[in-house]
């Protein structure tokens, strides 16, 4: 790895198969980058450990996704690839940097609200301002049953402890993860302050110069993912793959020329336009525009073009997945890599805050 390149650190959480929102949200940019920065992308498990997952089930989707990983072509001799709990360093200096982050921040931040809601089976008609102080009043109250954990409202410095602790520059995340980064850069620039130092450079989402993107679900509703149960997964084979698109939801079609997008059909768009050929997007635009379009013609060229990109990642997930000497070999020296780095950031930080031995 190549010292005077810039550094490049992401993470996904593993709590499941990965999906077209992973897919072009992040991991596409991590192998687009690994020629040309040092990337370090890891297997957020200490994070899927918020949400309190079944612990065969986290332990067995750590290695589907490093396998994913894999498979969507990161190359272990050009990126560095580790598992987060691999690096004791970073739980450590999570503890340090916690002294210098808010309640108040951390509580409003928009994705603790919503696991907060969800750990307390509240409706989840997202984030009116005015309800925020019912939402604290019910986790103050709630009892042991419907408690919300401390980790998940110190979700976001465990993540700002990620990206620090490798003096990352660049983090390849999609747009609901923006928030989080913004809160990384203002503990970094708290720290620095503070302490009068420069230790921690302040870190920026990176998609070449494109805006972050959000991958939409085809059942009409807002984005792609895991809880949401509308996954396009990389591992679905081909008719499953074909049989969720071809259910997408649509209206009943324009009625007039350039009548405008519902929902339901912007994302079928949306997502057309992430895999189909820019011509391809074009005439079914000029369809929906002249009326002409048939819902079904869309769906099906989708599903091809969705297909030509996840059915060559699914085989090589399927050659890799039981050649465990291989994987742990990655992760070994992978997690070696890192925590070296990791190492270094938190003795300096030690240093910079007085936690110094004299004996
Ligand atoms: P999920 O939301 O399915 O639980 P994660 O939160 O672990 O997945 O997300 C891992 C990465 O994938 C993050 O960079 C996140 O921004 C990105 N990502 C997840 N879903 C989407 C989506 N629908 N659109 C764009 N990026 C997404
Ligand atoms: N919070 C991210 C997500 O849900 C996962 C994550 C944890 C991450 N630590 C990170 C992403 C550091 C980028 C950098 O998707």
């Amino acid at each position: 790895m190549d010292n005077n390149k810039e550094i490049v650190l992401s993470g996904i959480r593993s709590t499941g198969n990965l999906h077209l929102g992973n897919y072009f949200g992040a991991l596409r940019n991590f192998v687009k980058m690994q020629d040309d920065y040092d990337c370090r992308f890891f297997i957020a498990d200490l994070h899927a450990l918020t949400t309190n997952p079944d612990p065969d089930e986290l332990h067995a989707n750590v290695k589907n996704i490093v396998t994913e990983y894999l498979a969507a072509g990161i190359d272990p001799e050009k990126a560095t690839i580790f598992v987060q709990s691999d690096v004791p360093e970073i739980s450590e200096l999570y503890l340090l940097l916690n002294m210098h982050v808010g309640i108040g921040e951390l509580m409003r931040t928009t994705s603790f609200k919503d696991k907060a809601r969800k750990a307390l089976g509240l409706k989840n008609d997202n984030t009116a301002d005015e309800d925020d102080d019912k939402i604290e009043q019910q986790i103050i109250g709630a009892d042991s049953n419907k408690r919300v954990n401390a980790g998940l409202l110190t979700y976001p410095t465990l993540m700002a402890v990620d990206i620090l602790i490798q003096k990352a520059h660049k983090v390849p995340v999609g747009k609901d993860q923006e928030q989080h980064l913004e809160l990384t850069r203002r503990f970094a620039r708290r720290f620095n302050s503070f302490y009068h130092t420069d230790l921690f450079p302040e870190p920026t989402n990176y998609n070449f110069g494109a805006a972050a993107v959000k991958v939409p679900g085809l059942d009409g509703s807002g984005k792609m993912g895991k809880s949401e149960g509308n996954c396009l997964y990389l591992i679905d084979d081909e008719k499953v793959l074909r049989k969720k698109v071809m259910r997408a939801m649509t209206d009943e079609g324009p009625k007039e020329p350039n009548s405008p997008v519902s929902l339901p059909v912007q994302n079928l768009f949306t997502l057309m336009e992430l895999t189909s050929k820019p011509e391809v997007v074009r005439n079914f635009k000029d369809a929906y525009a002249n009326c002409s379009i048939r819902y079904g013609d869309l769906k099906k060229q989708l599903a091809e073009d969705i297909l030509a990109i996840t059915l060559p990642i699914r085989e090589r997930i399927l050659e890799l997945r039981n050649d465990d000497a291989y994987i742990g070999r990655v992760l070994r020296e992978g997690g070696e890599r890192a925590r070296y780095y990791a190492a270094q950031t938190l003795r300096e930080a030690k240093e910079i805050m007085g936690i110094r031995k004299f004996y």
